[in-house]
């Protein structure tokens, strides 16, 4: 399986700039890349932070950016998000009994499922009011398949004293019953605006560092430098042996030579 994992959009209603730059014209650019090189992907999960403050206009100028991507889409909420605001603009995104947009997608690869850790209001994660439960029942009802997980929020720490506020809550007892689960190979995140991956206790996981701007990975301080770096992507391949994450820069760079094959 062929994977697209985009995250942290932040769009801004039309004519509006973020930071001095337009994210929707970076999320062109980001497509126009994906419609070239990878639109045989089975998917392409945007883990969250779709938008940069929630507002109706900048949903509504996501679903009609989105109409130039040759790749069918899974939308995931981030700490930026508006959940009703986002529903009115896609009112056929999958949901949980509960309303929340949590969904699962299944495949010979085995089964993705996405997460809502949005709190609104709030920039922490969330796994709380039955998402958590809901997820344990997903996991448990095909232990017989591997489970690759894709949430806005990280559920594992990533190092950055910055980030610390921002994780999911109660973490640490939602990643133990993830790996009491057994089944989970790959967790994607993002919210984070870095290219990290790594293990927790044997799990691994990968956050892309957006296509809006990134954060450089200072460990210990507190706050946060923005930078305004090339638009960024990862392409996943899964298949029964592990999962391969390859990370993509949209960048003007010019191709300088092309070898022979092989
Ligand atoms: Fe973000």
């Amino acid at each position: 399986m062929k994977l697209i994992h985009l995250t942290d959009l932040h769009l801004v209603p039309p004519g509006a700039m973020l930071f001095g730059f337009d994210p929707a014209e970076r999320l062109s650019k980001t497509i126009a890349r994906i419609n070239r090189d990878h639109a045989d992907a089975e998917l392409c999960v945007v883990t969250g932070d779709l938008t940069d403050e929630g507002d109706a206009a900048a949903y509504d100028l996501l679903r009609d950016v989105l109409q130039e991507l040759r790749v069918p889409t899974r939308l995931l909420l981030g700490n930026h998000d508006h959940r009703a605001n986002f529903l009115k603009a896609f009112p056929d995104e999958p949901r949980d009994r509960n309303g929340f947009v949590q969904s699962v997608h299944e495949n010979s690869a085995g089964r993705l499922i996405f997460l809502d850790t949005l709190v609104e209001g709030f920039g922490h994660g969330s796994l709380g009011d039955g998402r958590l439960e809901w997820l344990l029942a997903r996991l448990a009802e095909r232990s017989d398949v591997p489970v690759y997980l894709f949430a806005h929020h990280q559920l594992q720490p990533i190092g950055m004293a910055h980030f610390e506020p921002w994780n999911t809550e109660n973490w640490r007892s939602i990643m133990e019953a993830i790996v009491d689960a057994g089944n989970v190979r790959h967790i994607f995140h993002g919210h984070v605006h870095v290219d990290v991956g790594g293990t927790w206790s044997g799990i691994p996981f990968s956050a892309s560092r957006g296509v809006a701007h990134q954060i450089v990975p200072h460990f210990t301080r507190m706050d946060a430098e923005f930078v305004e770096n090339a638009p960024a992507f990862d392409v996943a391949l899964i298949d029964g042996d592990g999962v391969l994450v390859h990370r993509f820069e949209v960048s003007d760079k010019n191709v300088v030579a092309v070898s022979a094959a092989g």
